[in-house]
């Protein structure tokens, strides 16, 4: 039995949350890795939809859950998700739930510095604003607040005062007051108490877990073209979101990431800035938007949608270290006569089989589409192969061959039952 790391392998909100969900049934710890509240993953249940941001999709199902180091935390607003999903009949307590003591905090002044920086930019990024890349970059200059500050709440004054000495320089830049040093002590020491009880260590509960032969789903968030090296660059995250982050930002050796499984949506879509080859700015794209409710889980925006891109999908499998996909929302092109798949592309009129780092380029770039004959028939809610339509099984075959990875799991709708399983990750090595 192996462990399995699931990934988005285009720009985010391929249906990760419904697919940890599901494999997380099979699994005995549940760890993010990277990311943070930027992420929005959405599980359906019966007649109930939790949607969770920072909480490991594994709470769902009650499996032991880890916040991994790599990830980095508002401590606000992980206690208001822990409330809401406790709202929601989920109980969610230092029990299940381990915060990596070495985990980075987002503060108030990240999210701050995300929306000052947003608002001043010519050329915006379309960030979630959730403070997320200021946090991290605080993490690199070494000068972060960790989880594990808010069990010493003495150090904090010092700590803090390297903290602001950065931070109130580019404030006083962007023409905004300085932060202040006493209220965000205060604030901090009003919430350790209800944040202390869930720290813990993410490399040594999975170093335990390893011992005893337990199944570990590490579960990523955003995706890989949203990368901080692999993806298109500047419009993308903040973190890595390829598997081998999972290893670093959990505390596990790379051997222990597992089989990893790219989460693939049947079709493209983009939420925020940055280049997008086989965008659809037409009546096909809206089709596409309105069948497969493309609005921002975390956001609201409506996402940007297009026809599937192999060309991007081949690459995200080598640069991610995706073993197999998930191929999910097959049924929002039910009902289409023809499907369009990019197979390459055109950059000043020379063929391109790969995405080109420059970003100039890749907003050259004009996708060059096979067409593939659409079905009638439905695939909502289909369970097997036999119950998909002929030309539809074509159509998942024809990805395989042109991503290069097989298809080990296929979702026909939200709801978690929804689900062929062609061959099981936890087994496949
Ligand atoms: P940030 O992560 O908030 O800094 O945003 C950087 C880019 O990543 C923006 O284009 C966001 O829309 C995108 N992004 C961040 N998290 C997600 C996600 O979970 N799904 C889809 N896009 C995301």
């Amino acid at each position: 039995m192996a462990n399995v790391t699931v990934i988005g392998a285009q720009w985010g909100d391929e249906g990760k949350g419904k697919i940890i969900d599901w494999l997380s049934n099979r699994a005995e710890i549940v760890v993010r890795f990277q990311g943070g509240n930027n992420a929005g993953h959405t599980i359906v249940v019966g007649d109930k939809t939790y949607k969770l941001s920072l909480l490991p999709s594994g709470v769902v199902q009650g499996k032991r859950s880890i916040i991994g180091n790599g990830v980095v935390v508002d401590p606000w607003s992980l206690l208001e998700e822990i409330g809401k999903v406790g709202a929601a009949g989920l109980t969610v307590t230092p029990d299940i739930l381990t915060l990596a003591e070495n985990a980075v905090l987002v503060l108030p002044l990240h999210r701050e510095l995300d929306a000052m920086r947003e608002e001043a930019a010519s050329q915006k990024l379309g960030t979630t604003k959730r403070g997320i890349g200021p946090a991290y970059e605080d993490k690199v200059g070494r000068r972060a607040l960790r989880a594990i500050d808010l069990k010493d709440l003495n150090s904090l004054p010092a700590k803090i005062e390297r903290l602001l000495g950065h931070h109130n320089v580019l404030r006083k830049g962007f023409g905004h007051p300085e932060a202040n040093a006493q209220a965000l002590i205060a604030a901090l020491r009003e919430i350790a108490p209800k944040i202390v009880p869930f720290i813990g260590s993410s490399w040594r509960q999975l170093d335990a877990a390893r011992r005893a032969g337990k199944r570990v789903l590490f579960e990523g968030a955003q995706a890989v073209l949203l990368d901080i090296d692999h993806g298109t660059y500047p419009f993308v995250t903040s973190s890595n979101t390829v598997a081998g982050q999972a290893a670093a930002g959990a505390g596990v050796s790379p051997r222990q990431i597992g089989t990893v499984l790219g989460i693939v949506k049947s079709y493209t879509t983009r939420v925020g800035e940055g280049p997008f080859p086989t965008e659809l700015k037409d009546e096909t794209g809206e089709k596409l938007g309105e069948r497969g409710h493309e609005f921002g889980t975390v956001t609201g925006r409506k996402r940007r949608c297009g026809w599937f891109d192999a060309v991007l999908v081949r690459q995200t499998c080598i640069t991610g270290g995706v073993d197999g996909i998930a191929l999910t929302k097959l049924d929002v092109l039910d009902g289409f006569s023809t499907i369009k798949v990019c197979t390459h592309y055109l950059l000043d009129g020379q063929k391109l089989d790969h995405l080109p780092a420059d970003a100039n380029e890749q907003a050259r770039l004009v996708p060059v589409y096979e067409s593939i004959e659409g079905w009638s028939g439905s695939t909502q809610g289909a369970r097997s192969w036999a119950d998909l339509p002929a030309n539809a099984v074509k159509y998942v075959r024809r990805v395989e061959e042109l991503i290069g990875a097989p298809v080990s799991l296929l979702s026909t709708s939200p709801d978690r039952d929804d689900t062929i399983m062609v061959s099981d990750p936890f087994m496949d090595r």
